[in-house]
């Protein structure tokens, strides 16, 4: 089965020539359609904002291009917002939806006018000390149960995040005692769900909570963070998730939980992988083969510029650029140079025959794929190109150089030991 590409094998050996591989390249047009159906299917809410998460694909030219579109942004840490507000976004258009977090970041949020959400009621204090607590703000909800759940954000009582109930009445209770006036609730319980059905799941159990906690402490929130976790189809013969129907779905829930009982409120959507995953895809050029025990292709990218299949086994398809009329001549391990047995983009895997110098097109890497990256063995971090609208091709992040991998260390033969 082959997976459609925005470009040919001439193009990629033309790009080849100015940008050595591996490198990104993600295409703006898909991007752009990707939103505009997003916003179609909520065009319903009002109030409704994706805020972009900006750890699956932190580069300022995407973040830019989303923003553009309306989105904001959705915030880790301190450079993430950095990255926003050097983007132009700021205010109420960044979201920061971090754990663990220190004061001097939510002083980096705060200071930017990001909403914040709280991950936990211990989280209040921190907030307070490091800058007060803001007049909107968020609390993350772990249910404990939760019926849609896979492996990469793993079930809800083992999870990390979030607060339980009580600890989330008490929380909102404290945070409008404290002077907060405007309050959201936030939850994700899965990744890459391609089931028609979470959002709207998710959804029906956060508008409940919304009305336990009008009864209960008499606070009406004003949103809802869907958060991100809506899935692609990484395997080509996984359908694309039917967003027209999640946003039905969430719709029927809202009109029959919430609308009936007179409240209204905005709700908003974090999703990294859903509008940037399917639009990138990692280049790599072929160095030959080697036939042990197992036949392997060795190509010049590695886990570090890809860790997904080697951090989850996850499945990224992969095209030999040319070549997809042909038949596999075999199984083999497409592995990258780290000295690490997982490094490996694929395991078994019926492939035509590959010869060196072949570009190999690792699909599905938008989002979670350069930002995972890393320097073991010293591998430096590779170039972002954008596939423009017009046809044109942008570098959006330079490719680091031995320069870079030094610019933190000290060789300085003269330290004394
Ligand atoms: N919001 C929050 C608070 C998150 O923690 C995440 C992802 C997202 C939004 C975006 O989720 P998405 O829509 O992209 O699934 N690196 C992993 C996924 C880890 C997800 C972590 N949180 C991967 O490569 O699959």
């Amino acid at each position: 089965m082959t997976k459609k590409l925005p470009f040919t094998l001439e193009q990629a050996k033309t790009w080849r020539e100015t940008f050595p591989t591996p490198f990104y390249i993600y295409d703006e047009a898909g991007i752009r359609l990707c939103v505009e159906r997003l916003k179609r299917a909520f065009a319903w809410n009002p109030g409704f904002r994706e805020y972009f998460a900006v750890k699956a694909t932190p580069n300022p030219t995407i973040l830019r291009l989303l923003s553009s579109l309306g989105c904001g942004t959705d915030c880790a840490s301190a450079p993430e917002v950095e990255m926003s507000v050097r983007c132009g976004i700021r205010g109420d258009g960044i979201m920061f939806s971090s754990n663990e977090t220190t004061e001097r970041e939510y002083r980096a949020a705060v200071e930017a006018g990001a909403i914040i959400n709280l991950d936990d009621i211990t989280q209040i204090d921190i907030l307070e000390r490091a800058c007060g607590v803001p007049e909107t703000v968020c609390c993350r909800y772990n249910p404990g149960e939760f019926a849609i759940a896979n492996d990469i954000m793993g079930h809800q009582y083992d999870s990390k995040f979030g607060m339980t109930k009580p600890q989330l009445f008490e929380a909102l209770a404290l945070l409008r005692s404290k002077g907060a006036r405007r309050f959201g609730v936030h939850a994700m319980m899965t990744s890459n769900s391609l089931d028609t059905d979470y959002y709207p799941t998710l959804a029906r159990e956060l508008f409940l909570l919304a009305l336990e906690i009008r009864e209960k402490i008499g606070i009406t929130l004003s949103f809802i963070d869907l958060s991100g976790g809506l899935g692609i189809p990484y395997l080509p013969e996984e359908q694309p998730l039917d967003i027209g129907a999640v946003g039905e779905g969430v719709r029927r829930a809202y009109d029959e939980l919430l609308a009936a009982n007179g409240i209204t409120l905005s709700l908003y959507t974090e999703l990294g992988r859903y509008i940037t995953g399917p639009y990138g895809w990692l280049l790599t050029s072929a160095i030959g083969e080697k036939h042990i025990y197992k036949d392997y292709v060795g190509v010049d990218a590695s886990a570090s510029d890809l860790m997904r299949p080697a951090m989850y086994g996850a499945y990224h398809h992969i095209t030999v650029l040319g070549k997809e009329a042909l038949p596999p001549a075999g199984t083999v391990d497409v592995v990258g140079s780290l000295c690490e047995n997982n490094d490996k983009f694929a395991v078994d895997r019926p492939l035509p025959k590959v010869e060196a110098g072949d570009i190999l097109v690792i699909h599905d890497a938008g989002a979670h794929g350069h930002s995972m990256g890393y320097n073991y063995n010293g591998r430096l971090r590779c170039a972002e190109l954008l596939l423009t609208q017009a046809g044109e091709v942008r570098m959006i992040r330079r490719a680091e150089t031995m320069a870079d991998y030094f610019a933190t260390l000290d060789v300085d033969p003269e330290f004394p030991l």
